[in-house]
């Protein structure tokens, strides 16, 4: 386990999965009834930008930095204050250059009837993540490994709720591993989001992911896509993908108002593609 999310936290990747996993939020805050967070591949928490990993990659230069200094239109900046303001206040409170990972974003966009289950596997990651959410009674903080996850924490007692896997991808598998989670999930918590990142570098790979999934037959699935460079090798990230599975049925409209927005802005040749579509249909 050599993947550190610190090097990567607020790029471009992480801000189209935080933009999406906060209006997910929204939604699930909407009805007064608890719902719970599964985060099964959870992170430090919180990251400083101003750190030496961060500044080693400059890759939140253009992301999360660029989000933040831009002029962006007004319905897409509607759409993205929980996210932003979330970022903006942590900064206010914390330090100039600090970074809300998905489980301090979770806990933001939340009530006090919330609950969350966050597992990260790596023990000095578990230990920031740990203290830099420090007592909040809602959150439970544990050494599990997040494929486990899955079929341990569903479905949540609360019976709604998010599951979100967000893996390294540094090992062999993993592609066919999130189609096997996303299956047992389905299977626990039929009627749950669920919310899966996955990385655009091998093209063949990510197209045979994608019919995996639809071959599911799981009820009706979102595919959230955002190319940022160019596909230049099977190793180089040239895009990052959600599949949101029962999504609120506003996301598909709103993802696509935030995307055209931030597109050109995280893409390294300025204009950048999206797709927002349905993988499986309603
Ligand atoms: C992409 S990062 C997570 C980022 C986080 N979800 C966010 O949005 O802020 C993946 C994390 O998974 C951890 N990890 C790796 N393998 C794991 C496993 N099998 N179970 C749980 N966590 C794992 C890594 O240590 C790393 O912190």
């Amino acid at each position: 386990m050599n993947y550190r999310h610190a090097f990567h936290a607020g790029n471009a990747a992480d801000v189209m999965k935080h933009a999406a996993l906060a209006r997910v939020l929204v939604h699930l805050a909407k009805k007064d009834t608890p719902f719970r967070v599964i985060d099964t591949h959870a992170g430090a928490g919180i990251y400083d930008l101003s750190g030496a990993s961060a500044q080693k990659t400059g890759e939140a230069e253009a992301g999360i930095e660029r989000v933040l200094e831009a002029n962006l239109p007004a319905p897409a900046a509607e759409l993205l204050a929980p996210y932003l303001d979330t970022v903006r206040r942590m900064r206010a409170e914390g330090g100039a250059r600090l970074y809300p990972g998905s489980p301090a974003l979770a806990l933001a966009l939340s009530r006090p009837q919330d609950r969350f289950v966050f597992c990260e596997l790596h023990k000095e990651e578990k230990a920031k993540l740990e203290r830099r959410i420090g007592e909040d009674a809602r959150a439970k903080v544990m050494v599990q490994d997040g494929w486990h996850a899955v079929k341990a924490h569903l479905p949540p007692r609360e019976r709604r709720g998010l599951l979100l896997v967000d893996p390294p991808f540094e090992e062999q598998g993993e592609f066919g591993r999130l189609v096997e989670a996303l299956e047992a999930a389905h299977e626990r918590f039929a009627h749950g989001i669920a919310m899966i990142w996955y990385p655009i570098k091998d093209l063949r790979a990510v197209d045979a992911f994608r019919r995996d999934v639809a071959r599911l037959r799981m009820p009706k699935t979102l595919k959230v896509e955002l190319d940022f460079a160019e596909v230049r090798s099977l190793d180089s990230l040239s895009g990052s993908g959600l599949i949101i599975v029962n999504p609120p049925f506003t996301l598909q409209e709103e993802m696509r108002i935030i995307l055209s927005a931030l597109s050109p802005l995280l893409a390294h040749d300025g204009k950048g593609r999206s797709r927002v579509s349905w993988l499986v249909p309603e």
